[in-house]
């Protein structure tokens, strides 16, 4: 995958940049869009991701997965996984909470928003987009609960744009393996050693119906292993779900 990085002062949303490039042919396999401010960040779920010009990184990555478009959600912790690399490499404790959020001091630090698209003569690609929380400026009151920044919490400084090139290169070494395997095994134990859910009672945000259990970590493929309170096993699946602690966020 070559890897091109395009920088922007600002942009609506680098997700929506990327899927505009790849309309016009620009963008291919390993494109990476990266903004110091985004007027309409966009989060998972229909949210919208906060993203001020304080020195936090907006940044997407196009994919062309070559398998079954079936596993593409896997990239999505694949590269919860390759962010928490690189920022451990920076001396961060983080941690990942099932699926894609980072978490520093049981608070998110970071969130990965995956879109699956598809062009006539392309095919189907993705665009994964990462946000990092950077800045130790004030985030707005209603995010405070939940959210912090890798300022606030450690001694430690980084740069967007040498961390965007740190988070692109990484998930390339990553996705480069996983094209080949095609699973998670190659990183499960890694990712379940960091898993702010593992051996935690969880409430899982089922559309379906809301269920506690305790959650044991990520499988083969992604999903999260969860003994439901009357002793049924649940594989979760990501897409609609997400989970929570008993208590709060974590
Ligand atoms: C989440 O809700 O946790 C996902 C947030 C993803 C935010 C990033 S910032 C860069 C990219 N562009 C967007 O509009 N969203 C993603």
């Amino acid at each position: 995958m070559e890897q091109e990085l395009i920088c922007y002062e600002e942009l609506d949303s680098t997700n929506a940049e990327l899927k505009r490039l790849a309309e016009k042919g620009i963008a291919t396999d390993g494109t990476v869009v990266l903004a110091a401010v985004q007027t309409a960040g966009r989060g998972r779920r229909g949210r919208v991701w906060h993203s001020p010009d304080n020195g936090s990184l907006y940044m997407s990555v196009h994919v062309r997965p070559d398998f079954d478009i079936e596993k593409a959600s896997m990239l999505t912790l694949l590269m919860a996984y390759g962010v928490s690399d690189v920022l451990k490499r920076q001396g961060v404790d983080v941690q990942i909470k099932w699926p894609n959020d980072l978490v520093v001091s049981g608070k998110k630090v970071c969130g990965i928003l995956t879109e699956l698209h598809e062009l006539e003569d392309v095919g189907h690609y993705l665009i994964i987009g990462v946000g990092v929380n950077l800045s130790k400026e004030k985030l707005p009151k209603e995010l405070q609960e939940v959210a912090t920044s890798i300022d606030a919490e450690t001694e430690i400084h980084s740069e967007r744009t040498v961390l965007a090139k740190m988070i692109a290169a990484r998930f390339r070494e990553l996705y480069q393996q996983f094209q080949t395997e095609q699973s998670l095994a190659f990183i499960k134990d890694k990712y379940n050693e960091i898993l702010v859910n593992k051996n935690r009672q969880v409430r899982v945000l089922d559309p379906a119906g809301e269920y506690c259990g305790l959650a044991y970590g990520i499988e083969d493929d992604g999903r999260l292993l969860v003994e439901k309170d009357d002793g049924e096993m649940v594989h979760v699946f990501a897409g609609e779900v997400s989970v929570r602690g008993i208590y709060g966020y974590v």
